[in-house]
């Protein structure tokens, strides 16, 4: 039985649900997991995460089909994402079969929170692990928890589909060779003050430049870019100080593969913004969220498909990811997995 809630106005934010999943990392192993109602977690003053932002996480979606069934949308990229995530910050592994299958589990046991088709809404599924244990020195943690909660969502941007405003931003949120790369918590708390700044300006999100010059474009503080070229070519950054974006990397070949559109990662210049004819974020919070303006210091650039709807090609882009996701476009081999 769905829930009694209005899924249509539904916002970005946390609910808590029936069920979280959890697991914890002790003695140099984890322990089998279970599902727990237990939405608190108790930690050591002196906990890892909390001295020294030892943590990092994912994030994907449930979905109800057309046909009433309830999927998610390659939790195995979310894996091996997270994998790398927890190399870089000296953290255990969360085995990529336990994963997915603690995915599959916590959706399962939230099946009632699950939005039904066509509602706009989705179920965000947030995994994440931390350290636990108490350390004082700069070092690694010993004890990990990895959990997974689970929350029904509505659009990222205020507004639905509506295109948003986003500002070229003076400061980073990644290094050269830096952690850019992987989801660490500590990226998103480089990026807060950021954020808030740019909403008391009147900005949707924050557009970073590389780190080292400050001349090619990044990504936002929660999704990569998507950029269309006045011959219709799909162009999208290439730098390894973004996010490896699960949507993007599937959006590229949604793009060749199913709408016969050209694709380009390359570096992006500044100076090009201005040639563009389309321009959207892409992410799975985001999913593709049009772009319709962007400020850089003084000059504003005005994408071509305006402030009141998604230009062809991005929408097109989007039907069609969403379609997969929903079960109404056939799905590349393994990219929709089947929860209930
Ligand atoms: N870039 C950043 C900084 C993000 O936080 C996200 C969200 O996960 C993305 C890009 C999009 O990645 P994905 O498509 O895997 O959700
Ligand atoms: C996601 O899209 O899953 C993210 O983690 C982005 C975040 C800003 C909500």
């Amino acid at each position: 039985m769905a829930k009694d809630i209005d899924w249509g106005s539904l916002p970005f934010g946390y609910k808590e649900t029936s069920k979280s999943f959890v697991a914890n990392f002790k003695d140099g192993k984890w322990d089998e997991g279970t599902l727990t109602s237990d939405h608190t977690i108790t930690l050591n003053e002196c906990a890892g995460v909390l001295q020294y932002a030892q943590t990092c996480f994912e994030g994907l979606k449930a979905y109800t089909t057309a046909d009433g069934k309830i999927v998610c949308f390659r939790p195995d990229l979310n894996a091996d994402r997270m994998a790398d995530s927890c190399a870089r910050l000296e953290m255990p592994v969360f085995p990529k079969d336990k994963f997915i299958q603690a995915v599959k589990d916590v959706v399962k046991a939230n099946l009632d929170w699950v939005p039904p088709y066509g509602s706009g809404a989705t179920l965000y599924i947030r995994p994440y692990m931390f350290g636990s244990n108490a350390v004082i020195g700069v070092k690694p943690a010993d004890e990990y928890q990895f959990r997974i909660l689970v929350t029904p969502v509505g659009p990222y941007f205020k507004g639905g589909v509506k295109p948003i405003k986003v500002r070229i931003s003076d400061l980073d949120r990644a290094a050269p060779h830096g952690t850019g790369d992987i989801k660490a918590g500590l990226n998103y708390a480089m990026s807060l003050h950021n954020i808030v700044d740019a909403h008391k300006c009147g900005y949707a999100e924050n557009m970073y430049t590389d780190p080292a010059t400050h001349t090619y474009i990044e990504e936002t503080g929660g999704a990569n870019i998507l950029f269309v070229t006045k011959d219709g070519k799909l162009v999208t950054p290439k730098s390894n100080s973004i996010l490896p974006s699960i949507t993007r990397r599937s959006l590229l070949v949604v793009a060749k593969e199913y709408l016969g559109i050209e694709v380009e990662e390359r570096q992006i210049n500044k100076n090009e913004l201005k040639d563009f004819v389309e321009v959207g974020l892409c992410g799975t919070a985001a999913v593709i969220s049009p772009v319709g303006q962007i400020d850089d210091h003084g000059t504003s650039i005005m994408v071509p498909s305006g402030m009141e709807k998604f230009g062809p090609v991005l929408g097109k882009l989007r039907d069609t990811l969403t379609g997969i996701q929903m079960g109404t476009e056939k799905a590349p081999e393994g990219w929709v997995v089947q929860i209930a």
